[in-house]
């Protein structure tokens, strides 16, 4: 492994090459990347890193906003067919039919989205600033997308817009039952139970603290208890082991990984960076498009 890692550092430096990497990869890939963070902070960062290439270790629509963002910098991924499902889940078509039914509307697009749906969207949020902007919109209703579950974990904090949801869903977190939290409860009746909302409504009600990865993280971190139920994707328990090792984390179920997350590998890491591979290209009327969307997010989040 030392040698593949050796391999990764040299070329990164001939291609003047920096590794982005979600809290969802496998360990080996966090541990190696030059910034791991939630998709919020990943998008952020891709508009400050000088390097002029950025190598995605995550799913498509994070390398996407991180070019749409840097339309200058080379940005490949890691694994191309490492993709979001639920960025498929709304098309553009059903946008329309909702502007064309409601008058003061914003569509507001969670960023686990294509490039195309961004362009038809006004505003891109992440789980961890979508209650901050869709509360400082000034529209009456909302359209939420994809995400059924994180739009209806924002419209219940949200009491004065009206909600209109669509049905997407992520299929890792819907697995995160309400029934396997209880059972976990029973068995560390002490323990946090500490949630993604991409979980069902049903799920989150149970739990102490609802949030992104990194809020995740950051409330464990800084939490007097010593033992937690971890709700989301089990690649954060990297992260959270590595900040608290004096501290227990559980799993829900077994259920908790998303497979195109893992398809992310150091072995693709240095070909993909030996090669140029998977580079992401985006027509450019589609970028600006779905640009003043991550634009308006950045702004709004500040
Ligand atoms: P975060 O922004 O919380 O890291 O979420 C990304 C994601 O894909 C959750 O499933
Ligand atoms: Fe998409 Fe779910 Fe995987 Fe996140 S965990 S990238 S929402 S499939």
């Amino acid at each position: 492994m030392d040698n593949i890692i050796n391999e990764i550092k040299k070329l990164k430096k001939e291609k003047n090459a920096v590794i982005l990497a979600h809290y969802y990869v496998c360990d080996e890939v966090q541990e190696i990347a030059d910034f791991v963070g939630d998709s919020y902070y990943l998008s952020k960062k891709a508009t400050e890193v000088s390097e002029s290439m950025i190598v995605f270790a995550g799913v498509k629509f994070m390398g996407e906003s991180a070019k749409i963002l840097n339309p200058e910098k080379t940005v490949v991924m890691v694994d191309g067919k490492a993709d979001c499902p639920m960025a498929h889940m709304v098309t553009p078509e059903k946008i329309e039919e909702v502007r064309s039914k409601y008058d003061d509307l914003a569509v507001c697009c969670y960023i686990n989205s294509t490039a195309e749906i961004k362009a038809h969207s006004d505003v891109c949020v992440t789980s961890s600033n979508a209650l901050k902007i869709v509360k400082s919109l000034p529209n009456k209703n909302i359209f939420f997308i994809p995400d059924g579950n994180l739009g209806r974990y924002i419209a219940e904090k949200v009491t004065d817009k009206n909600f209109i949801f669509n049905d997407g869903y992520c299929p890792v977190h819907v697995k995160i039952t309400r029934q396997d939290i209880i059972n976990k409860k029973k068995e560390y009746p002490n323990a946090k139970v500490l949630i993604h909302p991409e979980c069902t409504p049903d799920a989150v009600e149970l739990a102490d603290y609802a949030g992104s990865t990194a809020g995740i993280i950051d409330y464990a971190t800084k939490s007097h208890c010593d033992e937690f139920i971890i709700a989301t994707e089990k690649g954060v328990l990297y992260e959270l082991r590595n900040k608290n090792p004096e501290k227990k984390f559980y799993t829900v179920n077994d259920s908790q990984i998303c497979p195109d997350m893992k398809y992310v590998t150091l072995e693709k890491i240095k070909n993909v960076i030996e090669n140029t591979e998977n580079v992401v290209e985006l027509s450019e009327k589609m970028s600006e498009g779905a640009k003043k969307a991550l634009d308006e997010m950045l702004r709004l989040a500040e």
